[in-house]
């Protein structure tokens, strides 16, 4: 057995344990396929660590940046408080569409609101609405994860948790050579995290049925 064999057997393992059969995420999951979206949402167990999280945190709001069809949404969504909200922003239309079917489905249409468009132009209209979070979870194209985490500073709340998704890309993240943008973005990313006192910060790195990865999580005082 190689080795992404073997972390794809333990995370069945856990699932089977730790996560009951879910119809809705495994529905969102066979619609997200039947429209042609990339399978690159959060892994089922680590959908459950952002839900876990959410709820450690207490969070009322939650931002998302990069939505896909919805899948963390939807974990997030069952986290939040009574009468708490999650806003994701999605780039793509048709992604768009897909989660708000999913979301529809998994009964959060009140709950999550999808914002269509280019995150570093709706950005600045959550900023002009006055809205703050108290979890920011980004998890969109990396290149502009510098600017990502400018706006996650501007827009928490006192205590608020940063999480990044794809901090590790295979461990391509220490390549300092790479010609790859998102990793440049990564790297900076990690720079601004180096000499951000606002953020207190630590990194996991991951592997699972997703291969290898990790996160970024933070504390925004
Ligand atoms: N959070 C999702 C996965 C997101 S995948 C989950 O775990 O279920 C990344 C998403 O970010 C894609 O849907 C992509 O279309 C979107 N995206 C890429 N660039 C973007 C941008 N500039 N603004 C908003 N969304 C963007
Ligand atoms: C990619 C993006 C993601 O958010 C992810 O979790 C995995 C892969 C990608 O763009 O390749
Ligand atoms: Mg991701």
């Amino acid at each position: 057995m190689n080795n992404n064999e073997l972390w794809e057997n333990v995370d069945h393992y856990f699932e089977e344990k730790l996560l009951p059969e879910d119809k809705i995420l495994n529905q969102t999951l066979e619609n997200n396929q039947l429209a042609g979206l990339p399978q690159i949402d959060v892994a089922p167990l680590q959908g459950k660590l952002l839900y876990l999280l959410t709820k450690m945190k207490s969070a009322r709001q939650v931002l998302e940046i990069g939505t896909l069809g919805g899948y963390s949404s939807i974990w997030f969504a069952r986290a939040v408080t009574q009468n708490g909200k999650v806003v994701t922003l999605e780039a793509n239309q048709n992604h768009a569409e897909v989660a708000r079917e999913n979301i529809e489905n998994a009964g959060f249409k009140q709950t999550v609101q999808v914002l269509v468009g280019n995150a570093l132009d709706t950005l600045p209209t959550l900023e002009n609405a006055g809205e703050s979070f108290d979890v920011i979870f980004i998890d969109a194209d990396k290149q502009n994860n510098p600017k990502y985490l400018e706006w996650a500073l501007r827009l928490a709340n006192e205590g608020a948790l940063l999480i990044a998704d794809n901090v590790v890309r295979n461990g391509e993240v220490i390549d300092q050579r790479s010609e790859d943008e998102r990793i440049q973005g990564l790297r900076e990313f990690t720079n601004m995290l180096e000499n951000e006192e606002r953020i207190e910060s630590t990194a996991i790195q991951t592997v699972g049925s997703k291969g290898y990865d990790g996160f970024v999580i933070g504390i925004v005082k």
